[in-house]
Formats: C-alpha cells, sequence, structure tokens
C-alpha cells in the first residue's frame, strides 16, 4: 500500500473510468489493457481501472488489467453496496497491489435521491466501507458532491469512514462547482477537524466545468492533500477531469513554490496523450495546455526571435521534458528498420518486431508517396496499425472514386467480408458518402453516424489525414479511427474500423448492455 511522505503527491489515473464515461469516448478491450499498460509504465501509483459493475466489459478490463499491472495500484470502483463491492473485489483481488474505491452521494441534493436520511446514510457508510475494508486493506472512500455537502456532516461522515477503516478519502467536487480558495479550504477544515485524519491520505477529484479543475487540485495538495485524481488530456464527462499533465507538469515548471514529488516519467506524456486521444476519439484542442499541438509553437516573429536567441524566453518548460522530440532526424525512403526502430523510440513508442516489421512496410509505402515523413506522420502510422487489425471481419481491399464539380460522385470498392472479397460501386453525395454507401451495401446496419471528423497530420498539401467516426447502434457507441495520405481511404478506414468494434460489441453484449446505464445512486 502506498504510504505518505510530505512532499510525494500519488498521481491516480482515472482516465479508464472516468475518463471512459465521457459519452463516445468508449474503449476496446485491448484499448484498455494497451493504455493501462502505458500508464503503468508512466509510473501513475493508483490506476482506476474500472467500474466492475457496470458491464461485463468493464468486469473482463478490470480483472485482466489487474493481473497484468507491474507496479502500480490497481483500482476498481463500487456504489455503497455489498453486491457492487464484491464485484469490484472479484476483479481487482488478482492486483499485486488491490484497491477498492467506493462512494455515495453526500451533499442535500445526492442524499435526496435515495431517499436516506443523515443518519441513515451514515449507517450505510460504516456497513459498506467495513464490508469493503474486511475483503482489501487498501479502501478508498468518497463522498460524492463533497464541495456541496454541509461541512459538518461531511467532517461526520468522514469520520466515519476513517474509523470504519478508509485509508484514502476522496474529496470530490462532482460537478466542478468549487474554486482554488475554497478547494485548499476545504483540506485544511477535513485535516484539522477530523478525528484520524493524520492517519490517512486525502485526494482530490475534480471537473472542470469552470476551467479550474487544475488549480482546485493544486490548491487542495497546498493544503495537504496527497493524492491527485486526474485523467490523461482531461478526458471525462462534460468539460473533463483534471489533466494529467497539467498537475504533474505545474509541480514539475513551479518546484520553487510547489514543491511536491510524483512518480511519473514526464517524457511518456506525450505519447500516452496521442494513444487516449486516438482511442477515445476526442482529439486534443490545439492550444490545450502541455500536450496541444501548438503548446511548443511559436508563431510570432517576436517570439521566434527571442527563442532563438534563448529559449528561456518565451519557452518554461523543455519538449524533451514530456516526450516531445523535436530533433526531426529526416526519414524518408532509404532509412532502414532500425532508423526506424530508433526513432520510434524517441517517440516514446516501443515496438515488439512482428509490429515493427509491419509498421516498416506501411512506413516504406509512405515514404513512396510523400517527399518528407515527419514525426507525427509516424506517430499517425502507428496508430493506425495498432487500430486496424488485419484479421478483422470488414477489410479495405481496393477503393476507387470519381468526384468533382460534376455529381453524383461514385465509389468503385472490394470489400473483404469474414473473409470473402465483394465488388461493389455506389454514388453519393461526395465521395465519402460514396464510399460510405458502398460499405453500407455489403454490410447493412442501422448504426447511426455521430460523429466524423478529419485533421491533417502534418502541413503541406501532401499529408496525412486522420479521420474518426464515432456510430452509435442501439445505444452501444464506438469510435473508428484510420490515417492515410488520401483522405477518402482514411475516412473509409475509419468507418469499417468502427463497424468492426460494432461486431465485437454485438457479440459480446445484448444491446445497450454495455453502456453504463447503472445509476449512481441504484443497487
Ligand atoms: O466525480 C465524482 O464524484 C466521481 C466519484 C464517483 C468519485 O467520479
Ligand atoms: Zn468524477
Amino acid at each position: 500500500m502506498t504510504t505518505a511522505t510530505q512532499d510525494r503527491v500519488f498521481i491516480f489515473d482515472t482516465t479508464l473510468r472516468d475518463g471512459e464515461q465521457s459519452p463516445g469516448a468508449t474503449m476496446t478491450h485491448e484499448e484498455k489493457l494497451e493504455i493501462a499498460s502505458l500508464l503503468d509504465e508512466m509510473g501513475v501509483d493508483i490506476i482506476e481501472a474500472g467500474f466492475p459493475i457496470a458491464s461485463e466489459g468493464d468486469f473482463a478490463a478490470v480483472s485482466e488489467i489487474s493481473k497484468r499491472a507491474k507496479n502500480s495500484t490497481i483500482c476498481g470502483l463500487a456504489r455503497a453496496n455489498f453486491k457492487d463491492i464484491d464485484r469490484c473485489w472479484e476483479a481487482v483481488k488478482h492486483a499485486s497491489s488491490p484497491r477498492i474505491h467506493t462512494f455515495i452521494g453526500t451533499s442535500p441534493l445526492h442524499r435526496a435521491i435515495p431517499n436516506l436520511d443523515m443518519d441513515q446514510m451514515a449507517e450505510r457508510i460504516h456497513d459498506t466501507v467495513t464490508h469493503a475494508r474486511n475483503l482489501c486493506d487498501n479502501v478508498q472512500w468518497s463522498p460524492m458532491d463533497a464541495t456541496r455537502t454541509e461541512h459538518d456532516y461531511l467532517c461526520r461522515v468522514v469520520e466515519i469512514a476513517i474509523k470504519a477503516g478508509a485509508t484514502t478519502i476522496n474529496i470530490p467536487d462532482t460537478v466542478g462547482y468549487t474554486a482554488p480558495r475554497e478547494s485548499a479550504d476545504l483540506i485544511r477544515m477535513l485535516l484539522e477537524r477530523v478525528p484520524g485524519a493524520d492517519t490517512i491520505i486525502f485526494a482530490t477529484h475534480c471537473h472542470n466545468d469552470l476551467g479550474m479543475a487544475t488549480a482546485n487540485a493544486l490548491a487542495a495538495v497546498e493544503a495537504g492533500a496527497r493524492q491527485i485524481e486526474c485523467t490523461i488530456n482531461g478526458l471525462g464527462e462534460r468539460a473533463g477531469n483534471t489533466a494529467l499533465e497539467e498537475v504533474v507538469m505545474a509541480m514539475k515548471v513551479r518546484n520553487d513554490i510547489m514543491p511536491y514529488r510524483t512518480g511519473i516519467d514526464t517524457t511518456k506524456i506525450m505519447n500516452l496523450s496521442r494513444r487516449v486521444a486516438s482511442v477515445s476519439g476526442f482529439p486534443v484542442q490545439f492550444n490545450k495546455a502541455i500536450v496541444g499541438k501548438n503548446a511548443f509553437l511559436h508563431e510570432s516573429g517576436i517570439h521566434q526571435d527571442g527563442v532563438l536567441k534563448n529559449v528561456e524566453t518565451f519557452e518554461i518548460m523543455r519538449p524533451e521534458d514530456i516526450g516531445l522530440v523535436q530533433k526531426n532526424i529526416a526519414m524518408g525512403k532509404h532509412s532502414g528498420r532500425a532508423a526506424l526502430r530508433a526513432k520510434l523510440k524517441e517517440l516514446g513508442v516501443d515496438l515488439a518486431d512482428n509490429q515493427l516489421n509491419d509498421v516498416f512496410v506501411r512506413f516504406k509505402a509512405l515514404a513512396d508517396r510523400k517527399k518528407e515523413v515527419y514525426d507525427d506522420d509516424l506517430v499517425a502510422l502507428v496508430a493506425d496499425e495498432q487500430t486496424n487489425d488485419a484479421h478483422e471481419y470488414l477489410q479495405l481491399k481496393k477503393l476507387r472514386v470519381i468526384c468533382g464539380t460534376e455529381g453524383p460522385q461514385e465509389a468503385d470498392m472490394v470489400l473483404s467480408v469474414d473473409g470473402v472479397d465483394h465488388h461493389i460501386d455506389a454514388t453519393g453525395d461526395g465521395p465519402v458518402d460514396a464510399a460510405f454507401n458502398c460499405v453500407k451495401m455489403l454490410f447493412p446496419h442501422k448504426a447511426r453516424l455521430e460523429i466524423y471528423q478529419v485533421h491533417a497530420v502534418t502541413q503541406g498539401t501532401d499529408a496525412q489525414a486522420t479521420v474518426s467516426v464515432r456510430l452509435q447502434e442501439d445505444g452501444r457507441i464506438v469510435t473508428g479511427a484510420s490515417a492515410d495520405t488520401d483522405t477518402i481511404v482514411a475516412s473509409t478506414r475509419a468507418y469499417i474500423n468502427a463497424l468492426n468494434k460494432l461486431i465485437v460489441r454485438r457479440q459480446k453484449t445484448a444491446p445497450g448492455n454495455d453502456v453504463k446505464t447503472v445509476s449512481y445512486h441504484g443497487e
């Protein structure tokens, strides 16, 4: 179990639980395992891997992540009832360091929903934390909507949870309502008033509805919290959660005024950010702190001049600190496998030999089509290779489109369906529509297209396009992605990738079953 030293702040990543709860951010089982392993390698202290009772998929992911984790504590979420807690324990018990996280809404608004009065809720907290502690010696308890809970009642229930055996008390700002001074005062008040508060770790869990999640989390740390709950890229419901990269880099860059340590290897941040953006289908905004595309770009003449003379004039941290390599060793069609491996390593991507072979073949093909292969091209190519598996049910074999000012646009396609090639052509309102119509004719379905996004990976008209497609069918939401120098090919492959994910979902669950429809107040 993790224990506190004065300046050590534990990083609790909830990308796979609170982050994945964001509508549309659903990840596949394999994607969850990959993200968990990257978080583990990066030095995250606690990974909240899911909400085991919420779906079979969550249970399977939490169990598997628990079995595979090398360093991190693995945590699962459970509501305040024995059934949730037992299910959570069944999933996390495989970890060498397991944790049960149980919670209940304690503010007046949240107490009203299960219709419990203050005393009944206090008793429920005592019973459920005791039950969790009988199963696992590492128990975290959260009073959901703590920042809107009456202070006297908050102190009372926190004391009950500590006495019942909770080892971490998390203080959630569930609706992103608090502000930095209040966030700090709340932790200070709990430390001063609650007997036994000095024997446990206080955590801060902030949402970003007012854009203050990072500031609120850091203020809580200054007041004595020693665990920050956060997600990669700030992924999460509504405006998201505290962004891991922001709090970690803030404490590193301003260690003079925030003298705290984390166990995070910050050079792994950029790769994780890219992978989470790719698998969740939530791109990072260009001007996002730390990991945005523009975070280290200096466009204006004055800035460029200053940076060239002395980088510190306009840069407070080095791109290398977050794993953003800007050496840009030119990669082209004459580069060999060893150079590609070295380059990917620089970019924070470590591939097994067989994966490297596949990526190398695609890199050569790309280098034939594109004059310069930039770092971002390679990152997009690897992401595409990891997303689009050659053994999928649907595979694009060939595509030609006719487009231009005279419609209708036409697509001619060979699509492999369960190993058998089919040839079809279709028209549409634009080339993408025509290509998607071909797929629909060969694989009829009623999934609705919710999002279709295209981004250029680099500058230049020969740039690769990354496309993400979100589909929804009977409550199941899937996101597909792909990259190619041909935007129509990338679009079609992203669409097919989403459909392949949907096919897997259909096999695993009845309609709506893998959607986390469990209510936070239900049983
Ligand atoms: O925001 C919140 O209150 C939560 C709890 C379940 C901890 O995510
Ligand atoms: Zn939350």
